[in-house]
């Protein structure tokens, strides 16, 4: 494992329940994620992104497998912890206490008590002028907010969200996609969220891992994911000894004047070549890259299958 890799989860599985009550939430999950990335966990509801992250916090232990943080090993390592901050399901706060008064006791036992920086955090998540307000008058979205403050305190070097953007509005998700990137872009850290929702792993994260079922079904780099599987639309004449020529590589469809060929956006120059060569008359290319939702629904309604 290289010095880089910031968590790996080392073929991990975790069971609740007995009998007909038995479920398998995480089926031997395994994955790297390195320093200063952005790691997507994206999956449907009760794929399992919760247990697993807090599998990752040592909040529960994997029923087979392990968890390394920084190449050590989670398990009962509190001193590890001190460089992990964590948004988890549902963050519990005072609620008869205000905002800036939640982040300063759980500052103090954190051993990071510092007004200034309370202060900074709230303003950067956008709560400084309702830091004075007690919690039970915030709204969820407001509660999310303080969450990702309280996540920061301590300063870490890992990040891990769940769902950060839950609860928010348009302008909030925006809010927190720039401070998710901000901190590593600026601030050398490493992130692992965890969403249902394709676009916003598509905006913030490098590498993304699709989660149903419990199983890890694709893990990559998003850009890549994206343009791994393209629709590459060919105008040419005569377009059926093209379709003869491409059929035994790509799989291809004809329509009308235009061939569909279904391939990474990578083989364009291949295909080009390939037909330029059999003196094929080419009028227009058209890459069409597919959407992470097809991507997603793809994956996912495979493993469902
Ligand atoms: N403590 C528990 N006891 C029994 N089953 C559990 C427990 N925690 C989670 N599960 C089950 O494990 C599966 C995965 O749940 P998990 O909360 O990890 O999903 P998730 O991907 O976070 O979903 P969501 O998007 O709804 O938050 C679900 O079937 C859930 O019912
Ligand atoms: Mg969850």
């Amino acid at each position: 494992m290289p010095d880089s890799t910031v968590v790996r989860l080392d073929n991990i599985s975790k069971t609740f329940g007995r009998g007909r009550k038995r479920v398998e939430a995480v089926r031997q999950l395994s994955l790297n994620v390195e320093a200063g990335q952005v790691f997507g966990f994206l999956g449907p509801n009760g794929a399992g992104k919760s247990t697993t992250i807090r599998m990752m916090m040592d909040l529960i232990r994997p029923s087979r497998g392990e968890v390394y943080l920084y190449g050590r090993p989670v398990k009962s390592n509190y001193q590890l912890m001190r460089r992990v901050g964590a948004l988890v399901e549902g963050a519990a706060f005072y609620n008869f206490l205000t905002g800036r008064k939640n982040l300063e006791i759980l500052a103090r036992t954190g051993d990071c008590y510092d007004p200034v920086r309370v202060q900074r955090l709230l303003e950067q998540v956008g709560m400084a002028d309702r830091a004075d307000r007690k919690v039970q008058g915030y709204s969820t979205g407001m509660k999310q907010r303080l969450g990702l403050a309280a996540a920061l305190l301590n300063d870490p070097d890992l990040v891990i969200l769940d769902e950060p953007t839950n609860g928010l509005d348009p302008a909030g998700i925006q809010d927190v996609r720039h401070f998710i990137r901000d901190l590593v872009k600026k601030q050398e850290k490493t992130v692992f969220l965890s969403s249902h929702l394709l676009s916003e792993v598509e905006q913030v994260c490098d590498q993304v891992g699709i989660i149903n079922n419990g199983r890890l079904v694709q893990t990559g780099n998003v850009t890549e994911l994206l343009s791994a599987q393209s629709i590459i639309r060919l105008e040419v004449m005569p377009l059926d000894r093209s379709l003869g020529l491409l059929l035994p590589a790509w799989p291809t469809t004809a329509n009308g004047r235009w061939l569909e060929v279904q391939a990474p956006r990578d083989a364009v120059p291949t295909i080009v070549n390939q037909l330029v060569a059999a003196e094929v008359q080419i009028f227009q290319v058209m890459v069409q890259q597919q959407s992470l939702e097809t991507l997603f629904l793809a994956a996912t309604g495979d493993a469902n299958a």
